[in-house]
């Protein structure tokens, strides 16, 4: 059987459609929307609340059988959107999905930039299962760092030949880097080659992203960061073409432990192949505030506008969405919601 668009598909497990990318745009830009009014108001569990319900009454709407594989958490401390739920109305194919309604909680609360609501998509069972373990070692460019990367040699290294592959000289190299005690070292010896940091306050999604976006301020990521958030980075860099390499980074010995039982080899590198496979990932994110990768959430005069780029793999697009809601549609209470 083939597709609309010309490619093959099964009709026992059909593949997310290219239609699906719009669809998903919806719950992120709802998110959006309502964190929105927590933005600066120091408090990240309402603004993330917020999100996470507006999220999940528009995922209800869309046409597949979802699981949550990247989510809120456990069920137990998870009452929504948590690993395992089941998303969408069942009348279509059968996915995983990451979501992470805000990635940077406290950005939002602080209303700091680079806050933003994502959703990723790829065939059933295509997702990594990180078993628990919260953080990886990342980094992740575009195409051009594709074989010249190695996980395990110094940094110094890496920067070098990224420069070399982009035809760029080295102290014109901007390396994303989350500003963590755990990170000194590594941002010192960035530095010494005479690349430039761009320290993050949180947010190494939209930083792993414009490492990999043409034509961004950002031309590397590198750096311990979230696993979930590292699963989501992957759909997209495979839409983008671009290049990632991470290793499970256990934070303690019950981690480490639960790692090796669930059979995960922890000195392995995981490409963005290994952390999806398959050739069929949607990517969608809505900017909260702004930021590199997207614009926040803006009111006018009872408009809302949102900015949401919206990724697929299996057309390599990149689309960029900007849209504008009548103020009204959304009601009083989500617009001025009381603590
Ligand atoms: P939240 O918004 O979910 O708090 O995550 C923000 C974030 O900065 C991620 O982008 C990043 O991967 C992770 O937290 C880093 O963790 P930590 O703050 O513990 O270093």
């Amino acid at each position: 059987m083939t597709a609309h668009d010309g490619t093959a598909t099964s009709t026992l497990a059909p593949s997310p459609d290219r239609n699906l990318a719009l669809e998903l745009v919806r719950a992120t830009e709802a998110a959006a929307i309502r964190a929105h009014p927590w933005v600066g108001k120091g408090k990240k569990n309402l603004a993330d609340g917020a999100a996470v319900d507006a999220m999940r009454a528009f995922l209800r709407t869309v046409d597949i059988d979802g699981v949550v594989v990247i989510g809120e958490g456990e069920k137990d401390s998870a009452p929504m959107l948590y690993n395992g739920e089941r998303v969408g109305n069942a009348n279509g194919p059968s996915c995983d999905i990451a979501v992470d309604p805000i990635d940077g909680t406290s950005l939002t609360a602080a209303g700091r930039p680079n806050a933003i609501s994502v959703i990723a998509v790829s065939d059933r069972g295509s997702m990594y299962d990180p078993s628990a373990v919260f953080y990886m070692d990342k980094i992740v460019t575009g195409a051009e760092g594709r074989d010249v990367l190695d996980l395990d040699r110094p940094i110094a290294d890496n920067i070098r030949a990224l420069a070399g592959a982009m035809g760029k000289r080295v102290e014109d190299l901007a390396v994303a880097v989350l500003d963590r005690p755990r990170h000194h070292r590594l941002i010192e010896q960035i530095r010494a080659t005479g690349a430039g940091t761009r320290l993050l306050l949180d947010g190494d999604v939209a930083a792993g992203i414009s490492a990999a976006l043409p034509g961004s301020a950002i031309d590397m990521c590198v750096g311990v960061g979230g696993t979930p958030e590292g699963i989501i980075t992957a759909c997209a860099i495979k839409a983008l073409g671009g290049t990632m390499l991470t290793r499970l980074q256990p934070k303690d010995d019950e981690e480490r432990d639960k790692a090796i039982d669930a059979g995960h080899r922890l000195d392995a590198v995981l490409d963005q192949d290994a952390l999806v496979s398959g050739e069929n990932t949607f990517f969608v994110a809505t900017g909260v505030t702004d930021g590199l990768l997207v614009d926040g959430v803006r009111r006018s005069r009872g408009l809302l506008h949102t900015d949401s780029i919206v990724l697929r793999s299996r057309s390599q697009t990149i689309r960029r969405i900007r849209a504008t809601h009548t103020a009204e549609r959304w009601g009083d209470q989500w617009l001025h919601p009381r603590a």
